[in-house]
């Protein structure tokens, strides 16, 4: 999608769409405008530029039929003749004082998902803003009205065929023009648009069933976006990763069809940089829960067990355009939690690359088990900083929901990090404990560790001490995004289905740096 600034002539404008943001005051202010029957009066507070003095009660009048009151995201959408057109205009209430609903800047978000939602439901192809009421020279806000314009527009259709009614087809909004006196930086429009598409890239790998995106395919990704993007790239295959000795990978794939890998994207900046971040992903493309097997119901949405993996390979792809200071390692390992006859069984005993002997009472707790190579492998390359998203426990979910992702780290320095850059992006997070009181729950009686908890307790917790045992000295943290990583509702630009969490929360960090 297309952005244009425009500073002068608002009226003059020809636009399908125009979107005018109103404060209750203004409201206010032409409507005693319109009972005194003072057009100048009513064009300057409602600030609508182009308000035909001759058609400003008709509005007003329609405003107030529609109950529109201006109250913060409320909507009214109606039409009067612009240049000679009618023309569809939404008003949305925008009350910078009310408490943030969402986020730190969810009402921009929500807005550019207003103006996407309606343009789509009307069919229009290009839109006009006006922004008197926006700051949109903070340059966060400025993000947070394209994301929300941008990811509202996703869909997945890879598997629609072409005998879907054609004019239940959706168009896109193509172009918006943001009308504004202040500057808009469009270098910034840019950026977003990368992080946004890259976002789109997880959203379908999250989405495309678990026959279709196979660790193979999770590896022919890395391997397409490195190509593309200009990163260095390590493919660790099945054979590899034996003499590597990455025995929960091996573990978690032995009953699957599918062979395991462990990829490692590598981003460098251009200036040489001693600070090194890595980004691991868990990639379950399918968690049947192995021998340990899940009830139908528990399975159903189980293709999204790649989210965390899905996020690293967008974040790795958006990364490489935007370039930062720092140097960037994604870590990926993926394989498929499967049943057959050589699934590795409850009871067995696993050897993680960095020695550590894991006994695996439930061989549904896999995420942990494929991390724990991940991440002793990101330790022995050696970086300053380590993050890990997965999808890891059902009990993260019961904790915080869909709306938050657990943060559990060994330096409160980077947690509150995270925390900060998630907030401005529109991912929350919630810190949790990781107290050295938790290592009891998995004490194993024959091998170094166990892979389960104790039953019905701090089941997220547990499984984050589990991967700590796998990060020596390295800061980290890691971020359980069992809750968010999928929507089971359209909610505003989040759709149902895949989310792409963690992708604009990884992006700002880095960025930040
Ligand atoms: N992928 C699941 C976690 C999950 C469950 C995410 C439900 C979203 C919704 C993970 O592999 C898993 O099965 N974890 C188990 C661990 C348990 C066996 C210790 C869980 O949370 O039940
Ligand atoms: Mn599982
Ligand atoms: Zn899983």
């Amino acid at each position: 999608m297309d952005y244009a600034v425009i500073s002068k002539g608002f009226e003059r404008v020809d636009a399908s769409f125009v979107i005018i943001p109103v404060h209750a005051s203004e409201l206010r202010t032409a409507s005693r405008g319109k009972r005194q029957a003072s057009a100048s009066k009513l064009k300057s507070s409602l600030t609508l530029h182009s308000f035909d003095p001759s058609i400003a009660s008709a509005v007003l009048q329609s405003l107030a039929d529609a109950k529109f009151k201006a109250k913060d995201l409320q909507t009214a959408l109606i039409r009067y003749p612009r240049n000679g057109k009618l023309v569809p205009v939404l008003f949305v209430g925008w009350d910078k004082d009310s408490p943030e609903t969402f986020t730190q800047y969810g009402r921009y978000r929500a807005l550019g998902n207003l103006i996407a939602e309606n343009a789509i439901r009307l069919g229009a192809g290009d839109a006009l803003l006006s922004t008197h009421l926006l700051n949109l020279t903070d340059k966060d806000a400025l993000v947070a009205l394209v994301e929300g314009c941008e990811l509202s527009q996703y869909r997945f259709d890879r598997y629609k065929t072409k005998s879907t009614n054609k004019d239940d087809e959706p168009t896109n909004l193509k172009k918006l023009s943001i009308y504004s006196s202040g500057a808009i930086n469009t270098k910034t429009i840019e950026s977003t648009r990368d992080v946004c598409s890259s976002t789109a890239m997880a959203r379908d790998l999250i989405n495309t069933p678990g026959a279709d995106c196979s660790p193979h395919v999770i590896a022919e990704t890395c391997k397409k976006v490195a190509r593309e993007a200009g990163l260095k790239i390590d493919v660790f295959d099945k054979a590899k990763l034996s003499k590597m000795g990455a025995g929960g990978l091996l573990g978690v794939s032995q009953g699957s069809s599918f062979p395991p890998y462990l990829i490692r994207m590598t981003y460098k900046p251009k200036k040489k940089t001693s600070k090194v971040i890595a980004i691991i992903g868990k990639g379950i493309t399918f968690d049947t829960g192995g021998l340990s097997i899940k009830s139908a119901g528990g399975m159903e949405g189980m293709k999204f067990d790649m989210s965390g993996a899905a996020a690293v390979i967008a974040t790795m792809q958006a990364i490489a355009a935007l370039k930062p200071k720092v140097e960037v390692r994604g870590y990926v390992a993926t394989a498929e939690n499967s049943i057959s006859a050589a699934a590795m069984r409850p009871g067995d005993v696993l050897k993680a690359i960095n020695g550590k002997t894991i006994e695996v009472l439930n061989t549904d707790a896999e995420g942990r088990l494929v991390l724990a190579d991940a991440l002793s492998l990101a330790e022995k390359d050696k970086c300053d900083v380590m993050i890990d998203l997965a999808t890891l426990t059902g009990a993260c979910v019961v904790a915080l929901g869909g709306e938050y992702g657990g943060l559990f780290t060994n330096d409160t320095r980077l947690g509150e990090k995270l925390i900060a850059a998630g907030a401005k992006s529109g991912e929350r997070y919630w810190a949790m404990p990781l107290a050295p009181e938790y290592r009891e729950h998995i004490k194993s009686s024959i091998a170094d560790i166990k892979n389960t908890g104790s039953a019905g307790q701090a089941g997220a917790i547990s499984a984050a001490m589990f991967l700590k045992e796998f990060v020596s000295q390295t800061k980290w943290a890691h971020l359980d995004i069992a809750g968010p990583a999928g929507s089971d509702r359209d909610r505003g630009f989040i759709k149902k289905g895949g989310v792409g969490f963690g992708v604009r929360t990884l992006v700002r960090y880095i960025m930040e740096q």
